[in-house]
């Protein structure tokens, strides 16, 4: 651990299960209320707006009354006192890690809180619904979608992400079943960078063997005791 200077750690839906917001493959997760192929693809927001904008609408409502939890609280404390390089790259949507007071974070798979213009391509702050076709606020147009990126679609910022693994002497994944490439990849091409690598899960994910170290139980209780084991080395 002594060696440690960068650090780049993958957050996924395990990490904000605690602030009350359902992940989407544990038993009642989104996934077994929802048919992806009904909400989460182009295609499906082709097929049926309104049912995705309502899916997303929701979820958008919802997540405005959740609050960050003690990992996020305990990533942000570590953002805040690290001095080597820190990227916290998350799959999640809600804006826990920014409302607990972290600041270098990316959002690979968008945000629940920004919408995406079809026709001038900017991504305005939304909070309200999108289900009244709303104007965009930059150009005018009726043409806003969740700012989500759905399956079969290209995560953001990956050159970033890649570029803080070359970098890193340490790989976290908290909180993330590695069902869903490309993030659940990251381990692997941080083994083949050299770089140590750790998990922080509920249970073993599908990628828990290729992991140094693997630590089990909640969020809440592994994430804080890193963070303190990690500043106080
Ligand atoms: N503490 C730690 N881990 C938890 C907790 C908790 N309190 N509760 C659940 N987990 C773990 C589960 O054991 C599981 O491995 O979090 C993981 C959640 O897995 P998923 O529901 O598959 O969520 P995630 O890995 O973030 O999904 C990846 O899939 O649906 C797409 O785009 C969506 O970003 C999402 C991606």
């Amino acid at each position: 651990m002594s060696s440690i200077r960068n650090i780049v750690i993958l957050t996924g839906a395990g990490v904000s299960a605690e602030s009350g917001i359902d992940t989407f493959r544990d038993g009642g997760g989104l996934w077994e209320q929802h048919r992806v192929e009904d909400v989460a693809t182009p295609e499906a927001f082709a097929r049926d707006p309104d049912l995705v904008l309502r899916f997303y609408d929701m979820r958008r409502e919802a997540i405005q009354t959740k609050q960050p939890n003690a990992a996020h609280r305990a990533l942000a404390k570590l953002d805040a006192e690290w001095e080597g390089d820190l990227l916290i790259v998350t799959q999640n949507v809600d804006d826990l890690h920014e409302r607990a007071g972290a600041k270098r974070v990316l959002h690979m798979h968008g945000e629940h809180l920004n919408a995406w213009c079809m026709a001038c391509d900017e991504r305005p702050r939304r909070t309200g619904p999108l289900i009244d076709r709303p104007a965009c606020p930059e150009c005018g147009e009726a043409a806003l979608r969740p700012d989500i990126v759905w399956f079969g679609e290209m995560p953001y910022r990956m050159d970033e992400i890649f570029a803080a693994l070359e970098q890193a002497d340490l790989f976290v994944s908290i909180g993330t079943s590695g069902a869903v490439y490309p993030a659940a990849g990251f381990v692997r091409n941080a083994r083949e960078l050299g770089v140590e690598t750790l998990e922080l899960n509920l249970e073993p994910s599908q990628g828990t063997g290729w992991f140094d170290e693997a630590r089990h139980g909640p969020a809440s209780a592994l994430v804080p005791a890193w963070v303190e084991e990690v500043l106080s080395r």
